[in-house]
């Protein structure tokens, strides 16, 4: 991208390295401040030992432990970070104030044409950016965690970003190879920590009633939910269950869905008769193929994933926080 060369990400916390991380590979000079010194000195060693993944990475990117380190330098000032930077990242602690601030120190510091991106996961870019005069430069990019590796970042605009910046910001994700999911509303937790509290919540609740252990509860999703929502989300599992089985479940937890404006779409589909993979049709359109022949490709994919995880892996053994 000609306008984009630059990358500041400012907070070296649990975040802050692998996002300088996902640019510095795809070739961006990057610099990551933090006030605290202790955090950068953790972050330099976070980042020599996370960037070896790539060492010998068959996806495309730019080099190495040693290039992708040599490529980030680490302050302590935000105004040396954000002097020349032409997109910045802030990815301080989730408070409304420290935000704010962050906001507005960078705003005096940056060039003009520089965009703002916050990391936030549940607050509104529009509140964090109250006090700052140049609001159409200003997103929400929520890289998802750990994000030297994961593929996405969900994009939210505030109410004055430009449509500018909103497309600078989208190219610039694919060009470091993830992928945007555009969130067009905000709302508190955006797509993947919405899906992640309830998650947590159902998790927490199972093993609050004692109804299994907690590694059972997390075999549960990493062995069963995991490999299938791999391949598909939320929709498309419905398709797969059948859309008239699911209508059923629905009313039995909840005998006045008929009136839940939120199940319209469901309602409409079935009675429209359209139950998903076996009827050719529901939240998708199989396009005339049979449900054997969705199903193949289906289980071509989960064959693969479960045959590729280690025997005899449980609840997972990987911690990196929360989403
Ligand atoms: N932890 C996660 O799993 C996760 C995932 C996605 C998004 N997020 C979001 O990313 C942001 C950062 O989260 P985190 O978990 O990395 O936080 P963290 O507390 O681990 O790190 C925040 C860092 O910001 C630094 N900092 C505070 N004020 C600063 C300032 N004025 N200038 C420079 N540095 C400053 C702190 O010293 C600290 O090192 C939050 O908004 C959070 O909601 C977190």
């Amino acid at each position: 991208m000609p306008g984009i060369k630059h990358i500041a990400v400012i907070g070296a916390g649990v975040m802050g390295p692998g996002i300088a991380i996902s640019f510095a590979r795809h070739g961006f000079p990057v610099a990551l401040a933090d006030i605290d010194p202790a955090a950068l000195e953790r972050a330099s060693k976070s980042i020599n030992s996370m960037a070896c993944l790539f060492d010998d990475s068959p996806t495309p990117g730019k080099g190495g432990r040693k290039a992708i380190a040599a490529r980030i330098s680490l302050t302590s000032s935000i105004e040396e970070a954000a002097g020349k930077a032409d997109f910045i990242v802030e990815a301080v602690k989730e408070e409304l104030t420290v935000k704010s601030r962050v906001f507005a120190d960078l705003e005096k510091v940056c060039p003009p044409h520089a965009i703002l991106a916050s990391n936030s996961s549940t607050l509104s870019i529009d509140n964090i950016v109250e006090k700052i005069s140049h609001k159409e430069r200003t997103i929400l990019t929520h890289f998802v965690n750990p994000p030297e590796v994961m593929p996405i970042v969900e994009v939210a605009r505030g109410s004055a970003t430009s449509d500018e910046k909103f497309a600078d910001t989208v190219n610039l994700i694919q060009l470091i190879g993830k992928k945007a999911i555009i969130c067009d509303k905000v709302v508190p937790g955006y797509l993947v920590n919405s899906f992640n509290m309830a998650i947590m919540g159902a998790a927490l609740d199972f093993l609050g009633r004692e109804v299994a252990t907690l590694e059972e509860i997390d075999s549960a999703f990493t062995q069963g939910l995991g490999p299938r929502l791999s391949v598909m989300g939320p929709f498309k599992t419905m398709d797969l269950i059948g859309l008239d089985l699911i209508w059923q479940a629905v009313l039995s937890f909840d005998p006045n869905a008929h009136n839940d404006p939120r199940a319209t779409r469901l309602r409409e589909l079935v009675q429209a008769g359209h139950f998903g993979m076996k009827t050719g049709k529901g939240f998708y359109d199989y396009g005339g193929r049979s449900r054997d022949e969705v199903m193949q490709e289906i289980d071509r994919q989960l064959l693969d994933i479960v045959s590729n995880r280690p025997a005899g892996t449980r609840g997972g053994t990987h911690t990196h926080g929360i989403q």
